[in-house]
Parts: structure tokens; sequence; C-alpha cells
């Protein structure tokens, strides 16, 4: 693999962070800009002391970074916390009334949990754990819809010191049933029904299939009552949420079990877009830091803000940014269990308007599905209590992003792009909104206590303007410790040999650094396109076309081409319908291939452009661009594609678009 990557990246866009933001700031220039230094001059004591500041120690720690065992890194080793004390305990001595969750559903009734109400019943919750035999260190799978319960199975979880693997509930039962086995759990959390749109999504059914595929450790299945509808039910494994709660009533309330900092707090299971699942597993204090540091340095979260993130606890953001960072910080918080498309496109417009949210963070899949329902849409609607916005899963193309600024943040609202991964627990790349500036489309500046490097192989920097590899190239404390049961793995993936001698944790992405030091992701390093001996990010290309006007989405992949090596083929979601076939088709695609080369250059110009109306993505609203290059190449798609949101796609693509 050659490093060097072109950039042909053109925009020139800079804002400032608004002065009414700075003015209202919790923390602003002066105090980041300070931050930032001590953190660069010194990582450890930065991280320490936000340790000793935000976090509530069972029992303090004396050693801040143990390095003897790298790339095991162990982070405040000889200390304890419990998370979930951090998460409520402490709170309902400060605060027990104020609200921590808006659980609003998917028919619009809302629930409100107080810090005391939610203390109460994540308490009563792992006593329900306890009486099902799981104790410190056993595996509990959750599969759940974005409810209350969903929090509180999780943060029960951590209070015991049992294992957490929560798996998204659009997973098939084969994808459950894969999780449930590799983690060796004993219980499955789930729900009779998950409400979403309207629609009734027979959750509990699924469970029962994933189980009869195979021998699992399954010794109990909880089941929470969503819906009055029927489901399956086993009397022999199966419990009612409700009837258990019931029983563990009278039981002395759950303490927080003091956890050692390096316990294990949860496992994730990630596809990414390729491969099989991994199984990522994060530990108790140093996941516990990074969330809140993105808290405090990204979201700037004070007292009265109500923050929204849209993410489901089934992926990373939903455990960074829901289930931990929110409440370990004391905030109140929106969850929302259903769609933005139901009742109406304003959905999200509306939430935001009724709660006051304050702070909403979506991902650009998002962004882009929101301006097809409708650019105007925002402005009908009170976004005023809004002072800060964020984005996060993949690079936002610039055109994107100046929507959600204008229409969304009314130009008022700093941006944070935050750059991170399921294996990073943490934002690594983004803005602190009071002190940098945004560029649209990129996730600006590693944050403090951060090292980000774009690199060759051999681990030099490359020349500020040029792509590479980004690496990571000191510890943090909420990076993974390992792959579960697969340790090799986890060395090969993220410290491999043959990348700057396996010295630092690489990312797996492309990125660039322009002059002021600020970082562009281009696309994974597996997707890099090489034409003509131009080796181009996906990123770049695909903003171009996205910032044509009628262009909704699109998504580049190479095909091998006798004369340029490779040619770029672009799928494209329009704004409006397909185009028909023939004339108005080939007039489309020549106006694209022009715009393409305007934007970019000819180099850049798609050789082929099909029309979808969607694209295949994974669940989490990740285009699967190895699919895509199986269509371009016109061979038969014979990979996995369970973990595909809409597989339906694949045939309409295949077919000429
Ligand atoms: O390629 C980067 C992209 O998403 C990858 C991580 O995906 P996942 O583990 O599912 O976590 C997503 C939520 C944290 C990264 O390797 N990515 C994530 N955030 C951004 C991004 N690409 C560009 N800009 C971002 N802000």
């Amino acid at each position: 693999m050659s490093s060097n990557i072109d950039s042909v990246l053109k925009e020139k866009r800079r804002f400032e962070p608004p002065a009414e933001f700075i003015k209202q700031a919790r923390m602003g220039p002066e105090q980041a800009a300070e931050l930032r230094a001590g953190a660069a001059k010194d990582p450890q004591a930065y991280w320490a002391d936000l340790a000793r500041r935000e976090l509530s120690w069972a029992k303090e720690f004396t050693e801040v970074l143990d390095s003897s065992a790298a790339p095991h890194y162990r982070w405040f080793r000889d200390g304890q916390l419990n998370v979930s004390a951090n998460c409520l305990d402490r709170h309902v001595e400060t605060q027990p009334d104020k609200t921590a969750l808006v659980a609003i559903n998917d028919d619009g009734t809302t629930r409100r949990l107080s810090y005391r109400d939610l203390h109460a019943k994540v308490a009563t919750f792992a006593n329900v754990l306890k009486r099902l035999k799981i104790a410190k260190g056993d595996r509990v799978v959750i599969y759940m819809p974005m409810i209350a319960e969903a929090i509180i199975a999780m943060q029960a979880c951590a209070r015991i010191g049992a294992i957490h693997s929560v798996v998204f509930g659009g997973f098939s039962a084969r994808s459950l049933y894969d999780r449930i086995v590799d983690a060796k759990a004993k219980v499955v959390v789930t729900a009779n029904f998950s409400i979403r749109g309207g629609k009734s999504i027979p959750l509990k059914a699924v469970v029962d299939e994933a189980l009869g595929l195979g021998e699992t450790p399954i010794t109990d299945v909880v089941v929470y009552r969503r819906s009055d509808a029927e489901a399956p039910f086993d009397a022999a494994r199966d419990r009612w949420w409700h009837e258990l709660e019931e029983q563990a009533a009278g039981d002395a309330p759950c303490p927080a079990e003091p956890m050692d900092a390096e316990d294990t707090l949860f496992i994730l299971y990630t596809s990414g877009s390729t491969g099989k699942p991994k199984g990522i597993q994060h530990s108790t204090a140093g996941f516990l830091l990074g969330t809140v540091a993105g808290m405090r340095n990204v979201f700037d979260i004070k007292d009265d803000d109500v923050f929204w993130c849209t993410a489901d606890v089934g992926w990373v953001t939903g455990h960074t940014f829901i289930c931990y960072g929110p409440l370990a910080i004391g905030a109140t918080q929106v969850i929302f269990e259903g769609v933005p498309t139901h009742p109406g496109p304003s959905r999200f417009w509306e939430i935001i308007a009724e709660h006051k949210v304050s702070i909403f963070y979506t991902a650009p899949t998002a962004i882009r599905s929101l301006i097809k329902l409708g650019k105007e849409l925002p402005a009908q609607h009170d976004l005023s209590s809004l002072r800060l916005l964020g984005t996060v899963g993949e690079p936002i193309n610039p055109e994107a992003w100046m929507w959600y600024h204008e229409q969304v943040g009314q130009a008022r609202c700093p941006i944070v792009d935050t750059w991170w991964q399921t294996e990073t627990g943490s934002p690594m790349i983004a803005p602190m909104p009071s002190s940098v500036a945004a560029k649209p489309g990129s996730c600006t500046l590693p944050l403090p206590g951060i090292d980000a490097a774009i690199i060759d192989e051999q681990g030099e920097e490359v020349p500020q303007g040029q792509g590479g590899i980004l690496a990571l190239r000191q510890p943090w404390p909420s990076m993974l410790r390992t792959l579960w049961g697969d340790d090799d793995r986890f060395v090969k993936t993220y410290f491999p040999e043959d990348i700057a001698g396996g010295r630092y944790y690489i990312t797996g992405d492309s990125a660039m650094k322009d002059e002021d030091g600020y970082v562009w992701i281009m696309g994974r390093i597996d997707d890099v396109l090489n034409v003509s001996g131009h080796r181009l990010g996906t990123m770049e290309i695909e903003s171009a076309l996205v910032a044509h006007p009628d262009v909704a989405e699109a998504a580049v992949v190479a095909r091998p081409d006798e004369l340029t090596g490779e040619a770029v083929v672009a799928f494209v979601v329009l704004q409006g319908d397909r185009p028909a076939g023939g004339e108005a088709r080939d007039a489309r695609t020549d106006e694209l291939r022009k715009w393409v080369g305007k934007e970019i250059g000819s180099l850049a110009k798609p050789a082929e452009i099909r029309y979808g109306d969607n694209l295949p993505k994974t669940r989490s609203g990740k285009i699967m661009r190895r699919l895509l290059r199986t269509i371009a190449r016109g061979e038969q798609i014979t990979q996995d594609t369970s973990t595909l949101e809409n597989p339906a796609i694949l045939e309409q693509l295949a077919d000429g678009g």
C-alpha cells in the first residue's frame, strides 16, 4: 500500500466561533487555550487532573498510565470506581429532582425521569440481574428499542460489574445469535416489540429465532412489555421485566460495586463496512473519563442545557453520548424512540422546539435525509433554543454542513464535527466550540491530550496538504483495550507491524492536514481510488457531487480500467426522482460529469454514474462501498449482506440504476 494520497480539496470557507456563543459558553477561548497548552506539555497530567476533578473514585489512583505491556495500555490502574455511581448516585445527592431523561415515545407520549427516579429504577433492575444469578464479569446482551429501559439495563449492568453487549435492535436473528455466542452471554434483555414510525417490530420473535439457531449459554430472557400485542413466551426461559421488578422491590437497594479502573465495562460489536464483527472491549474508568471529556470540551455542556443525541444505544455514540456521558455530568437529555419522518417530516424540529433542545447531535446521513425531507422545514419551527450542533459518523459534505449551519443553526450555533470510532470510545478530533473556527467538512483539530498525525508507512508525518494514514501516536484513556476473545487480531488490526513498526494506533482512515493543521478525513484507506496514478480519497469526489443542487447523496468507488488503472464509478441519489432511462439519463450524467470536472478536475470525472433511490448502508448509516465495488465491476454479490439496512437497493443499482 502506498500512503501518498492526492488531495484535491478546494473548500476555503471558514466560520469563526459566533460572538453570541462565546458570550454564554461554559468554557471560554482563554480557558480552552490554557487547557490545550497544558495537555500538549504533559498529556498524562492533563488526564490525571481531569480524572480527579470530574470522576468520583471509590479508591484514588496513584498511577496514571502503565505502558509496560504496550500496545495494551492501562490507565489509573490501582484506582477503583463504579460507573453507575458516577452517573446516578452522586447526582441524587446534589440534584435529585433534576430531569435526567425526557423519553419521547414514537406516538409522542413522553416520560420524564428525574435522577432520583432513574437511580431507583437502575438499582431495582440491578437486583433483578442479581436474582438471575448475574455476577461481576458475566455478559448480558441488550436488544432493546430506544426507550429508557435500554439505559436502565445498561446502567444496571455497570452497577454490579456485569459486562453489557448491546446489539442494535435492527440486527437480524443471525447477527444476534453470533454476538450472543461470541460473548458467551447468560441473559438477554429485550422488549416484546419495538415501535417505530407507527409500526410494531417484533423484537422478541427475533430473539426466539436467534436462540433457536443453535446452542447458546442463555439461561433467561427478560422481556419488557412495550406493547399489549401478543408475542411468543416460553415460561421456562422468559420472564417479564415488570414481574421481576415487583419481585425485587423488597430487596435492599443494590449498592454500586467498586470496580477496578481496568475492569471491562462493555463489549460492543462493530462490523464497520468489512469483515467479521469485532467485539470492541472498553474499560471502566478510562471509558468514563472519555465520555466526560467529550461532554465538557466538545459539547461545552452546562447545567441548563437540554442535550439530544439522535444515535441509537446500539452504536458507540449511544453508549458515550446517551447512556454514559450526559448522565456522568448530570445533564438533562432527550431520548427518542421513533423516526424523523413520523408522523410527519418535521418530527425532529418539533421535538427541538417543544423540549427546548439546546445541543443537537446527529449524523451526516441523517442531515442529508432531513434536507431531502424538506430544506425549508426547520425555518417553520422555533429552533431558538439551540446553541450548539454536532455531527459524527462520516465526513460531512460541505454543502450539507452549510444547510445545517444556516437552516438549523441559523448561523448562530457552532457545529462540532466530531471524528472518532467505536474503538476510540470518545471524540479524538473535534473543535472546542468557543475557540476553534469551523471549516465545512473538516473535523478541525485534535482534542487536548490527543496526538493525531498523518503519516506514511515509515511513521513519518507527510507534508502538509498531502493525504496519508491517520494515526494516533499516544495512548488515551478511552481507547479500546482489546478485541473480545481475539487479542491477536487486536494487535494486528490496530498496531500493524508494517506501519511505523507497530508503534502507533492506526485508525484505518486516510486524512490530510491543511495549512492551519486542520484535519480533513478523506475516507477509509481501503476505499482509496487510483486513477492514472493519482490516489484519491472517496470523500472529495462525493462532496463535489453533493454540492450539485440536484444531488442528495453520492458514493464513489473504483473499477478496473485498462487505460487509467482504475476508473471512478459514482452512485447517485437525486433530490427528486431518478432520471427515466435513455436521453434524460445521459443528459443528467453528462451534466454531473462536467460538474465534477469543474469542481475538482477532469481526473475525478466519473466514468459511469448509476442512479438509485438510496444507497446500500449499514444499519448505522454507513455506505457499504465494498458492495458498490462489486456492482461497479459487474460481478455477482457474494458477500454477507445481513448487516444491510436496505438490501433491495442492490438489485436496483445492479440493474443499471
Ligand atoms: O471513517 C471514520 C468515520 O467513521 C469511522 C468510525 O465508525 P464507527 O466505529 O461506527 O463510529 C462512528 C461513531 C463514532 C471512522 O473511522 N467517521 C466518524 N466520525 C467522522 C468520520 N469521518 C469523518 N468525519 C467524522 N466526524
